[in-house]
């Protein structure tokens, strides 16, 4: 059996300060405690959370997958051309696969992926340089400073499609989702393309499962922020004296992931340069995760700039991909 290489490769000096401001500002609230989900995807996270999208209680990666493998052709017909494509997170290049595929049946593909892990543009790298006509240039850096590097880029008739799939957007707040939206807008040119996919609005039992699944693979991926905490700015959480938690806030139609103290303790992080103390049962919030109905995600486009060229909803996982044109 061939296991994927898994290194704790160390962030460089200036995301490690950033890491280490960012969580003594967390961690350090006078409320609710918090750290920011963009640091759950260290190598380790990186790697459970590709297991979280095997698992049959998250359903959210295979419809994805599965819209993107029914309707490619029609979103590939529905572009103009000759289209580039910028993908944000280089996310699983399966899915990634069948819209270059379809497209490498008209033109010649140039793929871009931006991501800041370098473990995940290589493992997309992997999967995708083996499609025929596809030429694949990553782009190691923040999704819309990679962006604005790949506008630039391009040539003059040349139209950009960009990805933004797996229900990312999901992970802002509604406001800073929409936002988002509006500052890819700014790098597009009228005619340029997003395809955005979005989780939507499903019984809450089915939420909960998907993110406290039986295998405790999402328990894992949560608590390993902790164990990154204590490996790369020198802390002592004792990552078994706390749980995953999962709740529903139904007035934000969002889930939200937590990590409760189980007793009262102090922890040292010494790269933040602070000492903190958890009440028992004290949480903190690791990641919100929004659901979406399609009517609120053509309202979003539309408020940042893109009119709604289609949507195509799965019905067995309720789950959306829009394209946008910007206008
Ligand atoms: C990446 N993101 C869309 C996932 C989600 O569903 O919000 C991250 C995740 N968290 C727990 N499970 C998966």
């Amino acid at each position: 059996m061939i296991l994927p290489r898994i290194s704790t490769r160390l962030l460089s000096p200036e995301l490690l300060a950033n890491f280490a401001s960012d969580v003594r500002a967390g961690l350090g609230k006078a409320g609710q405690k918090e750290l920011s989900s963009q640091y759950l995807y260290d190598e380790i996270g990186s790697a459970l959370f590709d297991v979280i999208c095997l698992l049959p209680e998250y359903g959210l990666t295979q419809a994805d997958a599965r819209l993107l493998r029914r309707f490619s052709p029609e979103i590939i017909s529905r572009l103009p051309r000759p289209v580039i494509i910028a993908e944000l997170g280089s996310g699983s290049g399966q899915k990634t696969k069948w819209l270059l595929e379809e497209l490498a049946r008209r033109q010649a593909v140039h793929y871009y992926p931006i991501d800041i892990s370098g473990a995940a543009l290589d493992r997309c790298h992997q999967e995708l340089s083996q499609v025929e006509c596809v030429s694949i240039q990553a782009f190691k850096r923040a999704y819309l400073e990679g962006l604005l590097e790949v506008a630039a880029r391009r040539n003059g008739d040349e139209r950009l499609l960009v990805l933004f799939l797996g229900s990312t957007i999901g992970n802002f707040t509604r406001v800073a989702g929409e936002s988002f939206l509006g500052e890819v807008r700014k790098i597009l040119r009228p005619g340029d393309a997003l395809l955005l996919s979005s989780d939507l609005e499903k019984p809450i039992s089915q939420l909960l499962l998907a993110y406290d699944d039986p295998a405790g693979v999402t328990a894992a991926f949560n608590k390993n922020l902790l164990a990154r905490i204590n490996r790369e700015l020198d802390a002592d959480f004792r990552v078994d004296q706390f749980a995953h938690e999962v709740r529903w806030d139904d007035a934000e139609r969002r889930i939200e992931m937590h990590l409760r103290s189980l007793c009262e303790q102090t922890v040292d992080i010494a790269g933040s340069e602070m000492k903190v103390t958890f009440r028992s049962g004290e949480t903190i919030w690791t990641e919100s995760s929004l659901r979406f109905n399609p009517a609120e995600l053509t309202g979003m486009g539309e408020r940042a700039g893109y009119r709604c060229e289609a949507q195509w909803l799965d019905e067995d996982w309720p789950f959306a991909q829009s394209l946008f044109f910007a206008v």
